[in-house]
């Protein structure tokens, strides 16, 4: 089931649907010349910008910044993940999505299956221990959860001793893989014990709902209060969050979420009807966590506590939250007042209370960000705004561009008085310029005028002028910047050559080519005519050889000056300077 999906079928599934038709189906586009436009659905615009283009199967919207494929587009507009993305294209066609059945992914596949079968036949032996054990349920009991939500969240316990699950689990699952999955702990002198010993356990779900590890936690004072599972092959706790299958399964459509610390917060509002909550796992809220989110809600809402972990937990996760924020989602923060957790907060207010306090008392993530570092720096002073300029810039810089971005830049220059333009000259939060659109690896400062870019720009846009390169296998050996990558690009088109350019711009997704691609994408060729493009593609490459050339010889005659030539490179050296003969 959760094989790899063959790349042969992504290449096919792209080739066989149309951006437009998709895209169509769920926002009406208008033809507008070459391209189909519409106002933006993922962030709120008066006159269209995005454009959906039928030639390169690649939607841009110029007003926000996204872009991507039909499979990118389904992603975002219908909080699907890529395999769900890849499901829905596939159904639209009557088509099954295969799996791969090579030698190794069987293999790891069938480790993970029975990886995921004992997770949970672990979960449901922890959940009829804690009906047959009476302290534990008097312990739940204490803490205020109904039956109702311990069974909503599968709840179990965990008795004393070293060997529970050792012993009940032996008989169909070897000790290595109730050590990989985390249940056991190596003794040094050999054996193995069970981790969880007297614990409440608390399932951990993945987004299918499978289980894929545990939480569990003293009934008493002991230490550690909380003991989680270890990482292991299914289990991954900078993408998990706690409460998010639950979440999901609870409300069809989900409006927001909330983030919080802990096990017991989620599973407290659940009880009071507040059924958005997710924690982290004992960690910092990650990119990957916000991504998810994102996909899912366009709010979200951090809830800690009001002290100093509470806010440090929340600058961090601010941290990592602005290089994935974009118009169109929102950030906010909400702390409450020292000594409550989410737990304890809502028992005490109740779910009016506490939702009132949502809305009314939390700061949105711009607030925060800009007091947080007012409140570090004297802004009235010449060094203080200086610093503050400093720090903020440096936050800022990893923001993608938005309207939001913007806007933190004009309260930037109005907390300092300095003039937005002056700010800008400075570049203060502009994108380091590996990040930029420009194509960064393979970059000369004039972007435009590099042949290399050039003769991408025209492969993504027509994949077949790949005919036209002759001796390709030349082309991974020059020294020029992005040359390699163009080598690559040919290589792959040739191997594939019904491939388009949104499943080209696939294969690199997720790279650090990614933003170049799209960058280049984005680029119209003048000419549309077939013959035109041919023609200016072979100019193209006509130079690119040129160049490489010319490369070569300066190298060669510069190692001649220095240290000489062997025989090679004398040969090299005379067949170049004879080549270069007009
Ligand atoms: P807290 O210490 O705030 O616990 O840790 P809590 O959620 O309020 O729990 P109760 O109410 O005392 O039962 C918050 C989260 O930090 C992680 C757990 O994920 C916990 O839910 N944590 C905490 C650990 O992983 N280990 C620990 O020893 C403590
Ligand atoms: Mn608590």
């Amino acid at each position: 089931m959760s094989g790899m999906i063959p790349r042969q079928f992504i290449d096919d599934l792209l080739s066989r649907i149309d951006v437009v038709d998709v895209i169509n189906a769920r926002v009406p586009l208008k033809k507008k010349g070459r391209e189909y436009s519409a106002c933006c659905p993922f962030h709120s615009e008066k006159t269209p910008s995005f454009t959906v283009s039928q030639v390169k199967q690649f939607y841009h919207c110029f007003g926000c910044g996204v872009h991507g494929t039909a499979i990118t587009f389904l992603m975002e507009y219908e909080h699907l993940d890529f395999v769900e993305a890849i499901e829905v294209l596939a159904q639209s066609l009557g088509l099954e999505v295969p799996r791969e059945k090579g030698s190794t992914p069987v293999k790891h596949q069938k480790k993970n299956n029975s990886l995921y079968d004992l997770m949970q036949e672990v979960s449901a032996y922890y959940q009829q221990q804690l009906r047959s054990n009476p302290v534990a349920r008097e312990y739940l009991d204490q803490r205020g959860l109904s039956d109702d939500i311990i069974a909503r969240f599968n709840i179990g316990y965990v008795p004393d001793g070293w060997d529970h699950v050792l012993k009940n689990f032996s008989a169909r699952y070897s000790p290595q893989q109730l050590l990989d999955a985390g249940l056991l702990i190596e003794k040094d002198q050999g054996g193995q014990y069970d981790r969880f010993r007297d614990r409440i356990m608390f399932p951990i779900q993945d987004k299918r709902g499978r289980v894929i590890g545990f939480g569990g936690r003293v009934l008493g004072d002991g230490t550690p209060k909380y003991l989680n599972s270890p990482e292991t092959d299914i289990f991954h706790k900078g993408s998990e969050l706690y409460g998010f299958y639950e979440a999901r399964q609870h409300t069809r459509k989900l409006e927001r979420l909330l983030v919080v610390e802990g096990y017991m917060d989620v599973i407290a509002l659940a009880q009071f009807d507040i059924s958005y909550a997710v924690a982290t796992l004992g960690t910092a809220t990650t990119q990957e966590h916000v991504t998810q989110l994102f996909r899912a809600v366009p709010e979200i809402i951090f809830c800690f506590d009001g002290d100093r972990a509470g806010r440090d937990a929340a600058w961090r996760a601010l941290q990592n939250a602005l290089s994935v924020l974009r118009d169109g989602k929102e950030i906010r923060f909400l702390f409450l007042p020292t000594g409550e957790d989410p737990d304890s907060q809502v028992r005490k207010t109740g779910k009016a209370a506490f939702e009132a306090a949502l809305s009314e008392e939390s700061v949105s993530m711009t607030d925060y960000l800009l007091n947080h570092l007012a409140q570090q720096f004297n802004v009235s002073s010449r060094e203080g705004k200086a610093r503050f300029l400093e720090q903020a810039g440096k936050l800022l810089s990893s923001m993608p561009d938005s309207i939001i971005k913007d806007q933190l830049i004009a309260d930037m220059a109005r907390l300092t008085s300095i003039e937005i333009a002056l700010l800008k000259q400075r570049n203060i939060g502009s994108q380091p310029a590996e990040l930029q659109q420009s194509f960064s690896r393979l970059s000369d400062r004039e972007v435009r005028q590099t042949p290399v870019r050039f003769a991408i720009t025209l492969l993504l846009h027509k994949p077949d002028l790949v005919a036209e390169v002759e001796n390709p296998e030349q082309i991974a050996l020059f020294d020029l910047p992005g040359s390699g990558f163009l080598a690559t690009l040919i290589e792959t088109i040739e191997e594939n050559p019904t491939i388009n350019a949104a499943a080209l711009l696939d294969r690199w997704r997720n790279t650090e080519y990614e933003a170049s691609l799209v960058s280049l994408m984005k680029w119209q060729p003048e000419s549309q005519n077939d013959e035109m493009l041919t023609k200016e593609f072979q100019d193209c490459m006509r130079q690119i050889r040129k160049k490489a050339h010319e490369r070569k010889l300066e190298k060669l005659l510069h190692k001649e000056r220095v240290e000489g030539l062997d025989s090679i490179e004398k040969r090299d050296l005379i067949a170049l300077l004879t080549e270069l003969k007009p």
